[in-house]
């Protein structure tokens, strides 16, 4: 065994880790791997096909050993406590100075932890989102580091190599000090639960309003997807439309049980944004929406007993159109919601983030990658500080071409009884942030009334209270 020859090591040779780091080796740099599954550790070192560009040993000491210092040690293992029993296990070989990086879906302020911790013995954590599922590790991710911007230096070469490219550029950036990096992580997630569910949404009205087909819904998302639509969840939607079902007749997307899982990313974003108080409505109702979904046997009772209304006729060209610009309104606020959380989480936490680098690192490699990502950077570019993508004149023009199409769409869903409460949420988040006077003096007075909560006025300073009765 060559000892201190490779210049990456990965932990957790699943498919992801596996693809990550083959994906290393191509772009030139010599990678060992190293998993308690010794059929994992041969399945890399046969894929490989050449132990001196990627080798894998089951031995922590011998994997450690094995790497040039400073160490460059990326974790693709389950988050949680797997986490931190391979942070121990590392440990007794690590020298000061060498860099351990969570590439998993680490929550935050675990990752804080971990970052004090190992800075005590002198060690660089860092907690790097990597976004692009299974296929993204092999060809490039979105990559979204952060931790000790020196120690980045470090990495930088092999991240800037290994991730995607948009027009040239790499889709990773160093995104601020201790756990930074997770939190965009963790707020990209939020947004992809947003997008995902407002896709469902659009699926559900042009199938059940417009009777639109399986071959049909192909075609229509695939025609979206080459516009202002554009994005990578638009294109897999288009393409699952195609899969026959192996098992009997028809498309296998109508055998699949509608009852949607989640690891808890989304939510962990939702739960944040309340601690920050900060309001994302359309993540709130994807997270509550998957919920939902996994309460089967109710719905299947409750649906017995309400009788819905009886659909409307309508053209299904027309509402194809104002679909389409109903659910472009609604991926711009999903994005404003997200964004305008990461705004206020950069001064809550300090991490500086920058929205309109974070922008341009999605624009390749992740989930939620889309045409309309380049001009939210923009938009974050030219002004700096923005707190809402709806304060920035260029969406000022998108939201106006499109936010009447939201109302009769969302209009046309509540009469005929069509679920659609992401972009329901997206359309009443607008129209409250939009509107310099809501109803919510009288809920002061509400809890003036019974509680002696106090209220301010609108017409002089001061804190007041009154006897109501
Ligand atoms: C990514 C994804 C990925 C995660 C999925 C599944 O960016 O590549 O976000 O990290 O596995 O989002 O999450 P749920 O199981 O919660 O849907």
């Amino acid at each position: 065994m060559q000892q201190n020859t490779y210049d990456f090591g990965l932990v957790g040779l699943g498919v992801m880790g596996r693809n990550f780091i083959l994906n290393v080796a191509d772009n030139g740099f010599k990678a060992f791997g190293n998993d308690l599954d010794e059929e994992k550790v041969n399945a890399l070192v046969k894929e490989g096909g050449d132990t001196v560009k990627v080798n894998a040993s089951t031995n922590t000491e011998i994997f450690v050993a094995s790497l040039s210092k400073p160490r460059k040690i990326m974790l693709l293992v389950p988050a949680g406590k797997v986490v931190d029993i391979v942070i121990e296990g590392l440990l007794p070989f690590l020298d000061k100075e060498d860099i351990v990086i969570d590439g998993g879906n680490s929550f935050f302020t675990d990752t804080d932890r971990r970052e004090a911790y190992l800075k005590e013995k002198g060690i660089h954590f860092f907690g790097a989102g990597v976004s692009g599922g299974a296929k993204g590790a092999r060809i490039g991710p979105s990559i979204m580091p952060g931790g000790n911007r020196k120690a980045y230096g470090v990495v930088k070469p092999i991240f800037e190599a290994v991730a995607a490219k948009f027009k040239g550029e790499p889709c990773v950036a160093y995104l601020g000090p201790k756990s930074a990096g997770n939190y965009v992580k963790m707020v990209h997630n939020g947004i992809e639960y947003g997008l995902m569910q407002l896709i469902t949404e659009a699926y559900d009205l042009l199938k059940k309003g417009g009777k639109t087909s399986n071959e049909e819904l192909q075609s229509i998302f695939s025609s979206w997807n080459k516009g202002r639509l554009q994005s990578f969840l638009m294109e897999i939607t288009a393409d699952i439309f195609k899969v026959d079902d192996d098992l009997s007749d028809g498309k296998l997307v109508d055998k699949i049980l509608d009852k949607a899982k989640q690891k808890g990313t989304g939510k962990w974003t939702s739960q944040n944004a309340m601690d920050l108080g900060i309001p994302v409505p359309t993540i709130d109702m994807a997270v509550s929406m998957r919920e939902l979904s996994a309460l089967k046997k109710e719905r299947i009772e409750a649906d017995a007993m309400y009788n819905k209304p009886e659909l409307s006729n309508n053209a299904k060209e027309e509402l194809t159109k104002k679909m389409e610009a109903a659910l472009y309104f609604a991926y711009i606020i999903t994005y404003a919601q997200g964004l305008h959380q990461l705004e206020d989480a950069s001064k809550e936490y300090s991490y500086s983030l920058e929205l309109a680098t974070i922008a341009k690192i999605w624009r390749a490699g992740c989930i939620i990658r889309a045409g309309l990502l380049e001009d939210i950077s923009i938009a974050f570019k030219t002004n700096k500080g923005l707190p809402n993508l709806l304060l920035s004149p260029l969406f000022k023009k998108k939201i106006e071409e499109t936010v009447p199409a939201a109302r009769e769409i969302v209009a046309y869903a509540a009469t005929n009884g069509i679920p659609m409460p992401g972009l329901f949420s997206a359309l009443s988040y607008f129209d409250a942030y939009t509107s310099a006077r809501l109803p919510l003096n009288l809920l002061q007075a509400q809890r003036d009334y019974f509680g002696s909560h106090t209220y301010e006025r609108v017409d002089r300073e001061g804190i007041f209270h009154t006897e109501w009765e």
